[in-house]
């Protein structure tokens, strides 16, 4: 395996909104060829009941796009927690925000949308099985997006559609036992030149043998 590659891979798929490329289609077999390799991530008692929900009808983008324009207009309204001047999440804000308003008003145009949920309703469970749930379709998620970005094709994670999963739920036939986790926007990319984002370092993150 080429390190360089894994770790530049790793480190720079990014959540892509500007670049998506909202006039070129996105192969049915790339989608297919990625959802193959997403379904090698693990899962908690190999339970493998992940479901990827893809939508190309354009009316039923436009539904999707409609619900997460809802959520956005309402998650812009919340109160954020304080963080500090120098901190590079608090330098990064504008910046996100300000790209994700640009998804928020082309989401429609998303060639492809990906939907990928998980059996099985955690509102009423404790950590272990929300933990246990949430954490066998993620990383297929997370997968995914990396299997995207080899080929060329972007997206951007979000959840914001979630504040009104349950319409979603309808428009789409999704039983109710289970669990959507994400929506990600699917097209492919302009530029290549995708870089590292500016995280915490890593002491700050990491606790050696205790918090
Ligand atoms: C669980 C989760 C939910 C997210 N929800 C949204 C969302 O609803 N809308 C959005 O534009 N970005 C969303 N994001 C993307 C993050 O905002 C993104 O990671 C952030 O913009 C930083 O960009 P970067 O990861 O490329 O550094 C989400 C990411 C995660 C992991």
């Amino acid at each position: 395996m080429d390190l360089a590659s894994t770790d530049r891979l790793l480190t720079t798929t990014r959540s892509v909104r500007k670049r998506l490329d909202f006039s070129r289609p996105v192969e049915r077999s790339v989608i297919e060829r990625c959802i193959e390799i997403a379904l090698q991530a693990p899962t908690g008692g190999n339970m493998q009941d992940w479901h990827f929900v893809v939508v190309t009808d354009a009316a039923k983008r436009q539904a999707l796009a409609d619900l997460y324009r809802k959520g956005w207009e309402f998650y812009l309204k919340l109160e954020r927690p304080p963080m500090a001047e120098d901190d590079p999440r608090t330098q990064q804000l504008p910046r996100i925000v300000d790209s994700a308003q640009y998804l928020t008003d082309h989401f429609h145009e998303a060639p492809v949308m990906i939907i990928p949920c998980i059996g099985g309703r955690v509102e009423n469970m404790g950590v272990f099985a929300q933990a246990s749930t949430y954490g066998s379709i993620l990383p297929a998620v997370w997968s995914l997006m990396l299997a995207l970005r080899s080929r060329g094709s972007g997206s951007a994670w979000t959840t914001i559609h979630l504040l009104h999963a349950k319409e979603a739920a309808q428009l789409l036939g999704i039983p109710d036992h289970v669990t959507q986790v994400a929506l990600l926007p699917v097209a492919y990319f302009k530029g290549t030149d995708f870089k590292p984002a500016k995280r915490l370092p890593v002491s700050k993150v990491t606790h050696w043998d205790g918090w």
